[in-house]
């Protein structure tokens, strides 16, 4: 038996079969959980994320728009869960966005005010306004994850207002751990090492980094979508029932390296 036979819950951030969402979600449905969807509105986006949830093997999959940036639409995603499967047991907040034209080494600096609160608002607080959805809906409890990177701790070039973005969604994540705990509903991160997708593609010199990862981290590679779909089911599930308020690093241990 699976550790979340039962369980169901929302993961969002699906755009292709390279997103981590969907290897969260491979994850989570191979230890038999239920995931609901969301994909950005509009017609193409949701044909494509349709597509890769296909190849997830979900018969009848359950997807909705939502625009997290906008308050009604993270109203109607979450009154259609409300009113539809009912409770949930997790939620997957797998989002993020900045301006690409401010990912550029020697950019943050002029970074605009608008480009900067976007950035926090869509990477940051959209944890909270999730959060703030779905524990209601969490009546027995349950678990949390979203996603970070080391760029929220050191200076990584190019990652620029994105790096702050995260750093505000690390302590998002200790805040909300915090005040939902007395519901045992325990909320995590992970910070995940580089891979391609299409948010990390828009950040300027991510070759570089993947190269640098692989001759540095102690496991002399880089992580892989699996390592990262495998650490956020375990996180939600009751093997990590003592674990909350924390960033952990799913990075083959880049970040605990000095040099
Ligand atoms: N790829 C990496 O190297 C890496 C490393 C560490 C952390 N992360 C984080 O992982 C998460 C997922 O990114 P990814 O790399 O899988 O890229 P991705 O492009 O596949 O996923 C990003 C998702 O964010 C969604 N999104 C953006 N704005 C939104 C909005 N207003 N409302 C709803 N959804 C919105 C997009 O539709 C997309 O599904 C992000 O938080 C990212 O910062 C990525």
């Amino acid at each position: 038996m699976g550790c979340l036979e039962g369980k169901t819950g929302l993961v969002t951030g699906v755009a292709n079969d390279r997103s981590y969402a969907w290897f969260i979600a491979q994850s989570i449905i191979r230890e038999g959980g239920t995931c609901l969807f969301t994909h950005l509105p509009g017609e193409k986006m949701e044909r494509r994320v349709r597509k890769a949830v296909d190849a997830l093997g979900v018969e009848e999959p359950w997807l909705r728009p939502m625009d997290a940036s906008c308050d009604d639409s993270l109203d109607a995603a979450f009154d259609e869960i409300a009113s539809g499967p009912g409770k949930i047991d997790f939620l997957v907040h797998s989002i993020a966005f900045a301006d690409r034209d401010w990912l550029r080494e020697g950019k943050f600096t002029a970074t605009p005010r608008e480009v900067f609160t976007q950035a926090m608002d869509i990477s940051a607080w959209t944890y909270a306004a999730m959060a703030n959805r779905a524990a209601p809906l969490m009546t027995d409890g349950g678990g949390m994850v979203s996603m970070s990177y080391y760029g929220a701790e050191k200076a990584v070039p190019g990652y620029n207002v994105m790096g702050v973005a995260k750093a505000a969604l690390e302590a998002t994540t200790r805040y909300l751990a915090m005040e939902l705990g007395q519901q045992n509903i325990r909320v995590n991160s992970i910070s995940g090492g580089p891979i391609r997708t299409m948010s990390s593609m828009a950040v300027g010199g991510f070759s570089q980094i993947l190269d640098w990862v692989e001759q540095k981290a102690p496991l002399r590679r880089n992580v892989t979508g699996e390592d990262v779909g495998d650490s956020a089911a375990w996180l939600l599930s009751p093997h990590a029932s003592g674990v909350t308020g924390q960033t952990i690093y799913v990075d083959c241990g880049y970040s605990s390296m000095g040099l």
